[in-house]
């Protein structure tokens, strides 16, 4: 089970050393939250973010693009040092394009999917996507509570997946705590993405050790 904390619940006084402190408690993976304030509400961060993460750290950068047109956007954060990116089926109508796409540039590719869209939608991309971002919460905050409907989708995906027989991993991104977690890893989650639960405690090593029960 691969934990990866969002940069978006840390302290943004010191990004550089949460980025750092994460490191040191043997986290591999960091989850950059891009919004451009159209596809959802907030603005966050752009390219230089990952860049800076990069400079900072070995850490894997999962660049997660909550934006319309992410197409325009790819190059910019395959250049910054991303690791994996994904992208919204909701933002755009060739993602099978762009997965292949981000492939060929050296990262890993995942397909995000709203807890409003039908599964389906991401049916046809499943082979050539490295991952897929299963939302476990309406993108734009960190700090929601757990869709209960997100465990039925990720039954359905992980079975759909398997019967397939194809290597496809889940990522499940928002509402992961020590509660939700065992629920999402024992359904075949193989990354969980934790904001609050991890920035927002007190004691972060504990709260790591406490998501991977
Ligand atoms: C939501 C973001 C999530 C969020 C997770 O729009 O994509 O990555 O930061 O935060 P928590 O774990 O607090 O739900
Ligand atoms: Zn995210």
């Amino acid at each position: 089970m691969i934990i990866a904390p969002s940069l978006l619940s840390a302290d943004f006084s010191k990004l550089g050393s949460e980025i750092e402190e994460a490191e040191h408690l043997g986290v591999k993976w960091l989850h950059i939250d891009v919004m451009d304030g159209s596809f959802v509400p907030p603005i966050t961060f752009g390219a230089d973010m990952v860049k800076m993460a990069a400079s900072l750290s070995k850490l894997h950068l999962d660049t997660h693009l909550m934006v319309e047109h992410p197409e325009q956007k790819l190059d910019a954060f395959i250049e910054a040092g991303s690791s994996s990116i994904s992208f919204h089926i909701e933002a755009t109508s060739h993602a099978h394009r762009l997965l292949s796409y981000i492939k060929l540039k050296g990262c890993m590719a995942g397909i995000a999917v709203n807890p409003g869209t039908a599964l389906e939608e991401i049916f046809n991309v499943l082979e050539v996507a490295d991952f897929v971002l299963l939302m476990g919460v309406n993108p734009g905050w960190s700090g929601q509570k757990f869709i209960p409907t997100t465990i039925a989708r990720l039954e359905k995906l992980h079975a759909e997946i398997e019967n397939r027989g194809i290597k496809t991993l889940i990522e499940v991104d928002g509402g992961i705590n020590s509660e939700t977690a065992p629920q999402v890893a024992a359904r075949g989650a193989d990354i969980m993405v934790a904001g609050n639960a991890f920035f927002g405690a007190k004691d972060r090593a504990t709260a790591l050790q406490a998501l991977l029960v």
